[in-house]
């Protein structure tokens, strides 16, 4: 067979997994490279549910860059991977200097993935390489949910209100960690709307999460009570999804209409937990 010759069709079935949203796509091995109508028909999928599975994966560093590069262009990871010779894929991981489960997992804090970018994310890829027997699950809550939940003078007084995503905020907020001089230039607080509209489904939702710290055009405390407030009402249970790994999962979520956690539901000084993360840049949210 040519090197050149172009992938084969393959079939595949979606099975939701919650009303709200998330769904298994059944039926694909991510290791061989999908044909452009396989390729929109996942992608497809992927705007209808915001969170895909595609279960019994064994990609490798190089081969999950190649999969997500299906569906756009990578971005590098804001710690740059210190050390890392892939600086394209993160491991997430509880594992400490000595290879030992440390005891703490991070990224329990509800946020979308690098909101505070000019271009923040548009889809994060990640693969569950080891995990523990059980627990050490993903969140999701739905940011679409969240909006349309809210009394329509709500939404019209969300209007044109930019909220102020910053990595510093999120940092130090988070873990009393100031950020390195360098990083806070490379990353400074970027203002986005509030109420964001999908540049691909056109539905409005409520863009927070930790990196979110106050609205523009407002005392920082006021802004600082109103994220917290909206926070609470849109990570309510009632918009969310937990998504319990197996062993070989690999999640593709959309982080324009969603906020993710993780849950450190295991002894984290006992058992490790890594997976592979790999993300698309987004475009400037409207
Ligand atoms: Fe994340």
């Amino acid at each position: 067979m040519s090197m050149t010759a172009k992938p084969e069709a393959q079939s595949f079935d979606v099975r939701p997994l919650s009303p709200l949203m998330a769904a298994e796509v059944v039926g694909l091995d991510l290791r061989r490279p999908l044909d452009t109508a396989t390729r929109d028909a996942v992608y497809d999928a992927f705007l209808e549910y915001q969170v895909l599975v595609f279960r019994e994966q064994t990609l490798g560093k190089e081969e999950q860059i190649a999969f997500t590069e299906q569906f756009g262009t990578l971005e590098e990871h804001m710690a740059r991977n210190r050390g890392a010779e892939i600086a394209l894929l993160h491991v997430v991981s509880n594992l400490g200097p000595d290879g030992k489960p440390a005891g703490k997992i991070g990224s329990t804090g509800w946020h979308s993935d690098k909101s505070f970018r000019p271009l923040p994310s548009l889809a994060t890829f990640l693969h569950a390489v080891t995990m523990p027997p059980n627990g050490g699950d993903t969140c999701f809550a739905n940011m679409y949910a969240a909006y349309e939940a809210l009394p329509a003078a709500e939404k019209a007084a969300l209007e044109g209100v930019r909220v102020v995503h910053s990595w510093e905020h999120s940092r130090l907020h988070k873990d009393g960690y100031k950020v390195p001089e360098e990083d806070r230039i490379a990353a400074p607080p970027m203002s986005h709307p509030l109420a964001r509209t999908h540049p691909e489904t056109g539905r409005k939702s409520l863009f927070l999460g930790g990196h979110a710290s106050h609205l523009d055009g407002m005392s920082f405390d006021e802004g600082r009570a109103k994220v917290i407030a909206l926070e609470e009402f849109a990570t309510a249970e009632r918009f969310t999804y937990r998504h319990k790994w197996r062993k070989g999962d690999m999640l593709m979520w959309d982080n324009r209409c969603l906020v993710h956690r993780a849950d450190q539901n295991f002894d984290a000084a006992l058992f490790p937990r890594v997976l592979h993360r790999t993300c698309l840049r987004g475009t400037a949210p409207a």
